[in-house]
């Protein structure tokens, strides 16, 4: 496995690559790898000729500069991870290497930049778009893998490429969860064992929703969600939103869309913790 940091010794490996008549794969990550990561990364190698993963901390889709302090991380370990998955490049630059001036541009989702992550996040999409679509640029994937977990952000991608017409195929792929239902998120590793006990709830709440939505209006079931995370302590709800998973317009009533999904935001502490599940 090949590591390289610059976007030239990216380019030359890709282009011997594609001289051999290989397909491209990419998995855009931010490091700190774990299972989550590690099936988009097999998936990616079972489909391509060659995979190549991006670990870069991007700094502007952080609005707040705690968290981007606080990001974990750990290149070695993730390289080792990488290097057991078959991956064949992994591509890590520095801010230097990527950002050489700042990058000005500017995106517009609307509407699907406009709620959620969108309203708690200012400009984190609009980082997003920046890195990833330089990321598309430097390696011309075939395909290019990202977990359904960040929801809002897939659909964003996928908006991005229509706009840009980027030629490559999106590939989402699902939610990889602890045996005990705790959605896998690099921020996991920043919880104390007792505050990952507690994170727990926000799983058991989603499951629990899905049973009592086939009884209850999606407005008692949004309620339900939304009071099961008040009433446990150590956990703050920032926004709990029941959406059309196409426009990520919040629905009202469950006959509103055929595809529905809700979309949570919460903090552990200092840790912000995200998941998803799907009611149809
Ligand atoms: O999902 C992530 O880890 C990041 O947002 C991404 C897509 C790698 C861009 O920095």
């Amino acid at each position: 496995m090949l590591v390289v940091d610059t976007i030239e010794q990216l380019r030359s490996y890709l282009a011997a690559a594609r001289a051999e008549g290989k397909s491209v794969g990419l998995v855009p990550t931010m490091g700190a790898l774990h299972e989550g990561h590690a099936s988009l990364v097999a998936r990616s190698v079972a489909e391509n000729g060659v995979t190549v993963v991006s670990v870069f901390v991007n700094p502007t889709q952080f609005n707040d500069k705690g968290d981007l302090e606080r990001y974990p991380r750990t290149l070695d370990a993730d390289c080792r991870l990488l290097q057991r998955l078959g991956a064949d490049c992994v591509f890590a630059p520095s801010v230097e290497e990527v950002y050489p001036e700042p990058d000005t541009r500017e995106f517009d989702f609307t509407p699907l930049d406009k709620v959620m992550e969108g309203i708690y996040r200012p400009g984190h999409f609009n980082g997003v778009a920046q890195i990833v679509s330089k990321l598309f640029m430097y390696v011309e994937p075939d395909r290019a893998y990202f977990g359904e977990k960040d929801f809002q952000q897939l659909a964003i991608i996928r908006e991005m490429v229509r706009q840009m017409d980027f030629k490559l195929t999106i590939v989402g792929c699902p939610i990889v969860r602890e045996d005990d239902g705790l959605a896998l998120s690099s921020r996991n590793a920043l919880l104390t064992e007792s505050q990952r006990r507690t994170a727990l709830a926000i799983s058991k709440t989603l499951f629990a929703s899905v049973a009592y939505a086939k009884q209850h209006t999606l407005a008692e079931t949004k309620q339900m969600v939304e009071q099961a995370i008040a009433d446990t302590e150590g956990l703050e709800l920032e926004y709990y939103e029941i959406v059309d998973g196409n426009t990520l317009q919040p629905l009202t009533a469950w006959d509103d869309a055929s595809y529905v999904v809700g979309c949570i935001t919460v903090y552990c502490g200092k840790v912000r913790l995200i998941d998803n599940i799907r009611y149809k």
